[in-house]
């Protein structure tokens, strides 16, 4: 076997890795052990802050194929030609628990991916679910409070999630999901994965469509029960990782069809719903899937801490033809995710590999903590200038986009009740055993919030269908 000698960080091999350098064989150690020092302070160091949601996950490099041509509503490279492919990676993860928390938690699903498109990086940072829990920016710290832990005792708290969602009744359809059999799902591979959020496509002609994202596995969806989720929680708590790493090594890759859902922009002005508010979806009656292509994961990473945990999804990475959308949340996004990157991973986390677009990247940014690139080498940083230094593409200016309005803070846009109504509409096309597993599961949970909440929650199940709420009702006083 060929030798690899063992060096120090400055490249000095290494003579004794075995043995710390001490005042005879019990003495103390010497401060001239600089290797020991070395091997100590790197490790005192290795961990970086975790995500602050999203933290535990799972990822892999994939590639997207068109399937299928959608160039009158997009421009973007992307999508230009049907067989074109692109490099891609996905991270998988929870939302609420901790980096070493159960994969099989009740908890929606990150599907996060990031595409290395010719015209730069564009991440989709969608879940396994249609819809959110809110529609404000401003209460999502909020909310992920709620999903952590108790202030005194560190514990998960039922009561302190119902207290928080009672009293935001907007969060009655993504409830509805997550307590269903979708909220435990087996593994990443047997999920659909959704942008939730509207986005925009430009065209050739710079005409703007609304767009939603589909995510279909193919695979097929396969949920476990609540009872085979807490089971795996203590059994094999990295089930999910587990399950994705092992069939990419097995040659089984999996793969999602993608497809999207396109409003014309003038419609949204008067469609029933508002197209921009994340807990609804767009009824599939009125914007049918239309197929776009095919996402497959078939590398596994190398190194999970340089590919999975040092990846950087933003939805603010966006490309010529794909444009964002006035949803509040996704504009409150738009600042989360580069602002906790920078705190995360530092200043010049663009340039790490695993974020690195496949296009070169010319501009006046400089300098900062762990510049490890050439640092724009001797090239001018700044511009307008005489000189040849990088300018703009004033042809890939979006269109104008028309707001109106009085700046105010708005609960609702439409009618309040319209909140319960897509919820309703879920829970009567599940089954007859879904909707029992589906009241089973909040039951377990709503039974261990105190009786005000309940009968609050209640309510909006309530609203939502008749049965629904009393089924819940019936069950939690039963379990009294
Ligand atoms: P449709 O009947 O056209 O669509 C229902 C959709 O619900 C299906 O296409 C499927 O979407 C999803 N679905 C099917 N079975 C289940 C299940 N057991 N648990 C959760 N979701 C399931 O009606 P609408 O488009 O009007 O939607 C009705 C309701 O379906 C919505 O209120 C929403 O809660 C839910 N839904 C709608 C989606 C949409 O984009 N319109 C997407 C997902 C759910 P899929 O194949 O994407 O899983
Ligand atoms: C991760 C904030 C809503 C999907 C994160 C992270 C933050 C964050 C700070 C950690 C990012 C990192 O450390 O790299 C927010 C805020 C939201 C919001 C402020 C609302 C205002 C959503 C919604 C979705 C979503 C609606 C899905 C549609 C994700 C995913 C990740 C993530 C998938 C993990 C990305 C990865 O794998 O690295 N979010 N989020 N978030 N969020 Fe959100």
């Amino acid at each position: 076997m060929k030798k690899i000698d063992l060096t120090t960080a400055n490249g000095r091999k290494v003579d004794n890795n075995q043995n710390s350098l001490t005042a005879g064989s019990r003495g103390p150690v010497l401060m001239q052990d600089v290797y020991l020092q070395e091997k100590l302070a790197h490790f005192d160091r290795e961990e970086i802050p975790e995500r602050i949601v999203h933290a535990k996950g799972a990822g892999a490099h994939g590639t997207f194929t068109v399937t299928n041509d959608i160039t009158q509503y997009t421009k973007a490279a992307i999508f230009s030609e049907v067989g074109k492919q692109t490099r891609t990676f996905t991270r998988f993860s929870t939302v609420g628990g901790e980096r070493g928390s159960a994969d099989t938690a009740r908890d929606p699903r990150g599907f996060a991916t990031k595409f290395y498109t010719a015209e730069g990086n564009w991440d989709l940072v969608g879940n396994n679910t249609p819809v959110f829990f809110i529609r404000d920016p401003l209460k999502f710290p909020d909310f992920i409070h709620t999903q952590k832990r108790m202030p005194d005792s560190n514990l998960k708290s039922d009561n302190m999630m119902w207290d928080f969602w009672s009293k935001s009744p907007e969060s009655l359809h993504q409830i509805t999901t997550l307590f269903s059999n979708r909220g435990t799902p087996d593994g990443y591979r047997h999920m659909n994965g959704y942008s939730s959020h509207t986005y925009s496509f430009i065209n050739a002609n710079n005409e703007r469509f609304w767009v939603k994202f589909h995510l279909k596995t193919m695979q097929g969806i396969k949920n476990l029960s609540a009872d085979e989720a807490t089971k795996l929680a203590g059994t094999n708590p990295d089930y999910a990782t587990e399950d994705l790493f092992v069939s990419i090594k097995n040659g089984e890759f999996p793969s999602w069809k993608v497809h999207v859902q396109i409003m014309p922009e003038v419609e949204a002005e008067n469609y029933a719903i508002n197209p921009f508010d994340v807990t609804k979806v767009w009824p599939h009656a009125d914007y049918p899937l239309i197929e776009v292509g095919i996402l497959e994961l078939n590398k596994n990473p190398k190194n999970y801490f340089n590919e999975v945990e040092q990846a950087a999804f933003s939805p603010s990475n966006k490309v010529p033809g794909i444009g964002l959308s006035p949803d509040k949340m996704l504009q409150g996004r738009l600042f989360s995710y580069p602002d906790t990157q920078r705190y995360r991973l530092g200043v010049n986390y663009n340039a790490l590999p695993i974020n690195k677009p496949d296009v070169e990247v010319n501009n006046g940014f400089r300098n900062g903590a762990m510049r490890f690139d050439d640092n724009g080498g001797d090239s001018l940083n700044y511009e307008p200038s005489h000189y040849t230094v990088p300018t703009e593409s004033p042809e890939l200016s979006e269109p104008p986009f028309k707001i109106n309005g009085d700046a105010d803070r708005y609960a609702y846009d439409s009618d309040e009740n319209s909140d319960f109504v897509q919820a309703g509409n879920l829970y009567r096309l599940l089954s007859k055993s879904e909707q029992n597993d589906l009241v089973t599961n909040i039951v377990g949970s709503l039974s261990n919030a105190t009786s005000e909440i309940q009968a609050l929650q209640i309510s909006h199940f309530k609203k939502a269908d008749l049965g629904y709420g009393r089924t819940i009702e019936k069950q939690l006083r039963g379990n009294k």
